[in-house]
């Protein structure tokens, strides 16, 4: 008996979600989407389901509920997705999904972990440019990008199982070594 033929509707894709971790402005809804598109995966964002699953946007959860409720609401989405085993996904994190050790065990139940980082520089640049992130909402934002960036780096270290450096990449480019080490760890069909 042959064998069936590839669906030629799908793109070559590992047989793994991929899992986004990284800084503010590190890229992961920017590369996520050009991933997503060439492995014909669907992009789901912890940032967009908590804010579903709250009714409100995220300055308002922290403003109104506190950081603490907006973790709570962050570890219940990766729960969420891991109950409904998403699959054929790629999975955007917020900045602060390591800093919860119970998420830890979650994001690898959930995927390939992919850590992407940038210089600090970078990331001030980038992220300066939107208001969103209120944990920047502080008198000297610079600060606090080195402050977190500084007590974030060792969780997003161990907790990565590669990590791909965007400071001089295109996204695509950072999307193609992604794929490029999914399917070189779990094979692609
Ligand atoms: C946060 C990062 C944000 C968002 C929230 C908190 C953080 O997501 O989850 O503002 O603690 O670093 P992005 O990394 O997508 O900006």
């Amino acid at each position: 008996m042959s064998d069936l033929p590839n669906n030629p509707a799908l793109p070559p894709a590992p047989a793994v979600n991929i899992v986004l971790i990284g800084f503010m402005g590190s890229g992961k809804s920017s590369i996520g989407r050009i991933l997503a598109t060439k492995l014909g995966f669907q992009l789901l964002d912890t940032d967009a389901l908590v804010v579903e699953a709250a009714g409100m946007q995220i300055t308002e959860i922290f403003a109104q509920k506190g950081e603490g409720a907006f973790r709570d609401y962050e570890s219940r989405t990766l729960e969420f997705l891991r109950d409904r085993r998403a699959s054929r996904a790629v999975i955007a994190t917020g900045g602060g999904i390591v800093t919860q050790p119970r998420n830890v065990p979650l994001l690898h139940e959930l995927g390939f972990v992919v850590l992407l980082s940038a210089s600090e520089e970078v990331i001030y640049e980038r992220v300066s440019r939107n208001r969103a992130r209120p944990l920047l909402h502080t008198e000297n934002p610079r600060e606090t990008v080195t402050q977190l960036l500084a007590s974030r780096a060792p969780l997003y270290d161990a907790t990565a199982d590669f990590t791909v450096d965007t400071t001089y990449k295109t996204h695509t480019q950072a999307a193609d070594a992604i794929i490029a080490e999914a399917c070189k760890r779990y094979g692609c069909s």
